[in-house]
């Protein structure tokens, strides 16, 4: 018998889930500091063009039926447009952050504030923890990276606020210094029990870590070194639409095969900050989500 080549399978049908996230229009946007490898205080800003960026990221999520409640940001504390940074919100409860650099804790009483205003209970933290930025649910668990922002016990803390096992990798490249940079969540709600996909830069961690990543997703998209420097994987998806850097080609492609549609969205002025699109987007999961 001869040997017949595999059949192209058709890719998998996606679900979009409305979705309802937390953003900041960057106003007064600027790199004035320096806390991670992107950001040159040296080099000029454009804050007007920022602020078109961002608007563009808004306006697609509104277009797409995507609901965004605003923050205000604040003269001198140019990162507030990460708001993936303001917390960690699951069940109806905001896990608040305790920023690494001194640069940023001005936000923190900022964002408490803010989820306090908006029905959310807030738990203080007693560790250091950079919000959605290294903490990703995953399905049945929490995704946490660790190793430059937040603080090994703040796992431990993670998983006895939300009662959910957390999984710690450990993330070993400085330019990749959020677990947000590195690892994408794209399906954001599973069946209990069902593995969501995702997809990571295996280069970004250590060898423990990528063999973790291995073993629980094994069906991962694994994504170019190219497409990780260009922040591909700095990605928000609502389970159909994956809102992405237009430079991450192959990622797109991969994206496609699976049955995912990119909708590819150009941040390159938030990116002299360390940031793109998922440091823009904090999601808001409410007690009933
Ligand atoms: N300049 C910010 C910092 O270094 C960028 C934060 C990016 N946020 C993220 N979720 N990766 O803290």
């Amino acid at each position: 018998m001869s040997q017949m080549a595999p059949a192209p399978q058709a890719p998998a049908q996606r679900t979009m889930r409305t979705r309802r996230f937390l953003m900041c229009r960057p106003e007064h946007f600027t790199v004035s500091y320096s806390i991670n490898p992107w950001m040159h205080p040296d080099d000029p800003t454009d804050t007007s063009l920022a602020v078109r960026q961002w608007q563009a990221l808004y306006d697609a999520y509104v277009a797409l039926g995507h609901e965004v409640e605003l923050i205000d940001d604040v003269d001198g504390l140019p990162d507030m447009v990460y708001t993936a940074n303001g917390g960690f919100v699951l069940d109806g409860v905001a896990y608040v952050p305790k920023f690494r650099h001194a640069e940023r804790r001005g936000e923190e009483e900022l964002f408490a504030g803010w989820f306090r205003e908006h029905g959310f209970g807030v738990v203080e933290p007693e560790f250091t923890n950079e919000g959605e930025g290294d903490f990703l649910l995953a399905g049945d668990v929490i995704l946490a990276g660790r190793g430059f922002r937040s603080d090994d016990a703040s796992h431990g803390e993670l998983e006895r606020i939300f009662g959910r096992p957390v999984v710690s990798l450990t993330l070993t490249d400085p330019r990749f210094y959020h677990l947000d940079t590195a690892l994408a969540v794209l399906d954001t709600v599973v069946a209990p029990g069902e593995t969501p996909m995702i997809a990571y830069l295996p280069g970004a961690f250590d060898d423990a870590s990528r063999a973790e990543l291995e073993r629980r997703f094994p069906d991962a998209i694994r994504v170019s070194d190219a497409d990780g420097d260009a922040f591909g994987l700095n990605a928000s998806s609502d389970g159909l639409h994956v809102f992405c850097s237009p430079r991450a080609t192959g990622f797109q492609e991969q994206l496609r095969e699976r049955g995912y549609e990119p909708v590819p969205i150009d941040l390159s002025e938030l990116l002299l900050g360390g940031g793109g699109i998922k440091c823009c987007t904090l999601e808001l999961r409410g007690a009933a989500s």
